[in-house]
Formats: structure tokens, sequence, C-alpha cells
């Protein structure tokens, strides 16, 4: 029997040992930067001409690696591998598959600093959100292996005399998984896993910016045991290679994770049933998010000023539940932002190859524009606080951004920018952040800070978003603890880490024999 599920803790990088470690694996990864990462089609490696370029957002000359980049002939023989295997896959036992998930977990906490190491490098993560990141992919492993486990059984249903009735589930056929790039391991990890422990079998094509971290990572897979043709590791252009693997006939299940606009789009071909395709595609997309720290007038103002820096600027803002929008409560607006920009003049930006720096790049050339053009934006829309300043010389460096008295329907008050900018606007009341809050076309995160119980009813009534936090910051959800996605334009809430998810994955089927 597994012992009972448990998250993986947090590395304490002030413990000279934790930090002796990571400074080791990080010169280690020096030594191993330029290599050259195959694709993977039935368990075969496959070496292309084409290469995607990985580099290090912090220092643009390091190149992480060269990944091989696939085309549609490398998609449609994936797709016919995956579906071969998934004949015998579909039948192993649930426990077995489980096992794999359990080995690689294992091997991964072995080789955690390295793998910490390499995302650091290859996101840009600082130590703190590096280490997290690792530990959330094996959660995501631990948690799903015994979630399947108990799926396997079954539900209960009634059964009449004469008649013996069976609720189970089967897995749906071959799936495809496009991650994002900005928890480069953790949502890549938790996205490939959860249909390959349900036996569907699976096509990974990996964000662009992050392909190395995903290439170790089934590398790790196969150690394990995973069968031919069962992970198929397909890195490739999202409109080449993505396109045609979620048209494709026989691809069951597109499990994706990444914008609005890719997302919907995606969600949209999904939907279409072409020739020789005999099913209905079950769609996972999770999207962006616009998320809002509210400050009551009655809170704890360290706790809000926690909240709001922790939760705007923790990964340089580049997470889908970043609070991007601070609504404060008018009796406390001048005293909450003073102390949040102080706070913030605080912070260090910069490569991160220390755990002291607060704050690392941004992922690459295009994300620095956009965030750079919605600081020209914000400073015409609200009053620039700190920061706005950016330096892509060496790396895609911004420092963090603080704009003040926004109106509700400015564009940095609903658009989502994905970097480290927070925009503040002032409310009359309680009822009036709320509804500020809710005055998204995203609905995925929200934090609100107040000691009233009355008012923690009421948002958790009203504040419509998928994961609401009170008393602290709206990032940082911990697999099976705080079940993760959202509402509205965020997605399709489909609660990653939590105990529903995995059945999204699955077809229920009934079984009903008479005796
Ligand atoms: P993105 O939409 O640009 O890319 C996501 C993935 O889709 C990548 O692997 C990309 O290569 C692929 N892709 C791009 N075009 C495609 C196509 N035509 N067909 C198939 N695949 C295609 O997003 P991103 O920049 O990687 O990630 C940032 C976004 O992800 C933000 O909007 C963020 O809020 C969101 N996000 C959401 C969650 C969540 O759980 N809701 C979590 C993390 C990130
Ligand atoms: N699960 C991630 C968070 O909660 C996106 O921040």
């Amino acid at each position: 029997m597994l012992t009972p599920y448990k998250h993986e803790p947090f590395t304490d990088f002030s413990i000279e040992s934790n930090r002796k470690r990571l400074e080791s694996e990080l010169e280690k990864i020096e030594r191993k930067l330029g290599g050259t990462y195959d694709l993977l089609i039935d368990g075969e490696k496959v070496l292309t001409e084409e290469k995607i370029t990985s580099i290090n957002p912090g220092k643009k000359e390091e190149i992480i690696g060269y990944v091989a980049k696939a085309n549609q002939e490398h998609a449609e023989k994936a797709v016919q591998a995956a579906n071969q295997a998934f004949q015998t896959w579909r039948y192993t036992n649930a426990i077995d598959r489980a096992n794999i998930l359990i080995r690689t977990a294992a091997i991964i906490r072995r080789r955690k600093s390295e793998f910490t190491a390499l995302l650091i490098k290859e996101a840009g993560k600082p130590w703190n959100e590096a280490d997290a990141d690792i530990a959330e992919g094996i959660d995501f492993m631990e948690y799903y292996a015994r979630q399947m486990i108990e799926l396997d059984k079954g539900k209960e249903i009634n059964s009449r005399p004469g008649e013996y009735n069976r609720y189970l589930y089967t897995p749906s056929g071959v799936a495809v998984t496009i991650p994002p790039w900005n928890f480069a391991f953790a949502i890549m990890v938790g996205t490939t896993v959860a249909p390959l422990v349900t036996g569907n079998t699976v096509i990974l094509k990996p964000a662009s910016a992050t392909p190395v971290i995903a290439a170790e990572f089934v590398d790790v897979l196969l150690e394990a045991g995973i069968p031919d043709g069962v992970i198929n590791f397909l890195p490739g252009s999202g409109s080449e290679v993505g396109d045609y693997l979620v048209d494709h006939p026989k691809t069951a299940l597109i499990t994706f994770t990444g914008s609005r606009e890719v997302g919907t789009r995606l969600y949209e071909r999904a939907a279409a049933v072409n020739e020789n395709q005999f099913h209905l595609k079950r769609t996972i997309v999770e999207m962006g998010g616009k998320d809002t720290v509210v400050v009551d007038n009655e809170a704890d103002i360290d706790i809000a000023v926690d909240a709001i820096v922790t939760s705007a600027f923790g990964f340089s803002g580049q997470k889908c539940s970043a609070g991007s929008r601070a609504v404060v409560h008018e009796d406390v607006y001048d005293e909450v932002l003073e102390r949040v920009v102080k706070r913030t003049k605080e912070l260090t930006v910069g490569e991160t190859t220390t755990p002291d720096v607060n704050m690392g790049p941004v992922i690459d050339q295009a994300a620095f524009n956009k965030i750079m053009n919605y600081i020209e934006i914000g400073k015409a829309e609200g009053k620039l606080m700190t920061g706005g300043e950016g330096d892509d010389s060496k790396g895609y460096f911004i420092q963090p951004t603080i704009f003040a008295n926004l109106d509700v329907e400015a564009r940095i008050m609903q658009e989502e920018i994905f970097g480290p900018v927070v925009a503040f606007a002032k409310a009359k009341d309680f009822d009036h952040a709320l509804e500020i809050a809710n005055n998204s076309e995203y609905g995925l995160t929200g934090a609100v800070i107040t000691n009233n119980r009355e008012k923690i009813n009421k948002a958790s009534r009203e504040f419509h978003v998928g994961n609401l936090y009170f008393n602290r910051n709206c990032t940082g959800a911990i697999v099976g603890y705080h079940p993760f996605g959202g509402f509205k334009m965020s997605g399709t809430d489909s609660k990653a880490g939590g105990p529903d998810y995995l059945a999204l994955h699955m077809l229920a089927k009934t079984i009903s024999e008479s005796y």
C-alpha cells in the first residue's frame, strides 16, 4: 500500500548544505549546456535537421540546448505509434501504470537539485520558484498515482435483484499534451502523466521556450519503464504540428494550458468532426487570468502588503494566477499603496544565479516587448509609482512596476499582461471592491484580505473565480490541497491536482449484467 499523499516540502536555501548542493548543480549544468535533444516516436529517438534553440532568458548568449523540431510527417508517425500502443496500454493494470509515476517521482526527487538548476537556467526562475515548480511536478505524479488506484475501482451505483450493475472508467485514446513555458516542469508533467496514468497514450508537444527540461523528463519516464509508443515527444511549431495533432481524426483528448488566444482557437478546432473521425474529442483547456487582491478596511495591512507584492511579482508576474490588480478600500488605499511601493523598491532584479535574487528575467524578446508596451499604456492610464523600466541588453529584465489610480475599464486593469506590473484601483466599500474584482472576462484566482467573517462569507459566494484565497496571496496552489482551474475565459475549470481531474481523461462505462 502506498503511504498517504503529502506534498513535497520546499527547500530552505538559507541552510548552507541546500545552497551548496544547488550551486554545485548549477556549475555541473554549465558543462552540459548546448547539448542536442531528439524527438521520441514509438520508443525511437529521432534527430532532425531543423532545431529549436533554447536559451537562458537571463543571459541571452547562453544556449541551454538544441532540440529536434518535428514536422507533420513526424506528427503522423507519432499519432500512428500512439494509436498502436493504446491497444495494449489501455488494458494494463492501473497499479502498474501508477507505479511508473511513483518510480518517475522517485527518480526526479533524487535528482531534484539538478532539475531545479536546469529550470533556473532555462526559464530564468528564482531559486525558490524553480524549487516549487519541481516539487509540484513530483506532487502531480504522487497524487495522480493514488487517485488512479481509487478511480480504477469505479463508482458505486445501484443494482436490482437479477441484475448486477457496475460503473467503471475506461481510457479515451490518444492524448495530445500542450503545456506552457511558465510552469515548464510542473504543468508539463501534470498534463502528461494524467492522461498516461488513466490509460491513454500521449504525444507531448512542449512549449518552444522550455523544451530541454521536457526532454529530460521524458528520459526519466523511459528509465521508469514506460513502454514504446506510450509517450511520444514532439517539439514543434504550434501552427504546424500543434494544429495537425489537434485536427487529427485519431486524437481523442487535447489537454492544453496556455493563452486565451491559442486556447480558444484550439477549443474550436477540436470541436470539428473531421473525415474518418468516429468520436467527439475531449478538451481540457486552461487559459489566462486577470487576478485581483482585494483589501478591505478591516484588514491586517501587513498581510495585505505581503499578499500584493508576492502575487504581483513572484516569477516576475508570469503566472496565470498573478495578482495583477490590487483593489483597495478607500480608507486604507494610501497606506497600502505607499507600503507596497516601499516593499517593491527593495526587490532585487537580475540573473537568478543566487537565492537572494527576487526577480529574474521575463521569458523572451516578444514578452519583453509586449510588457514594455503595456507599461507605456499604463503611463497614459494611471500614475506610475515605481518601476517602468526595462533592459534587454543581456537578458530580458523589467523592473517591478506599480500603477495607481486606475479606472476599472483601463486596459491594464482588463488585459492579461503576464509580467511584473500591478494596477491599483480604489473602492468605495467592500461591495464595490467585489464588483471591480468581478469585472473581468477572466475568473481564475483572487484573494481577499479582511478580518470580517460576513465579508468572507459574502466573497465566498460572490467572488466568481476558480481559486479564491483569504488573507494570503493568490498564487501558489498546491496539488491535492488547492485544486486549480478557472471560470469564465480562464478555461474549462478542470481543477488540476484535484479529485475530479483524472475522470476528465476517461470515459465512464455502465455495465449491466442480468442473471
Ligand atoms: P501560449 O498559448 O502561447 O502557448 C501554450 C502552448 O501552446 C505552447 O506549448 C505553444 O507552443 C502551444 N501552441 C501555440 N500555438 C499553437 C497551435 N496553433 N496549436 C497547438 N499548440 C499551440 O501560452 P504561453 O505563452 O506558453 O503561456 C502563457 C499563458 O498560459 C498565459 O496566458 C497564462 O495565463 C496561461 N497559463 C494558464 C494556466 C492555467 O492553469 N490556467 C497555467 C499556466 C499558464
Ligand atoms: N498553480 C499555479 C499557481 O497557483 C499556477 O500559482
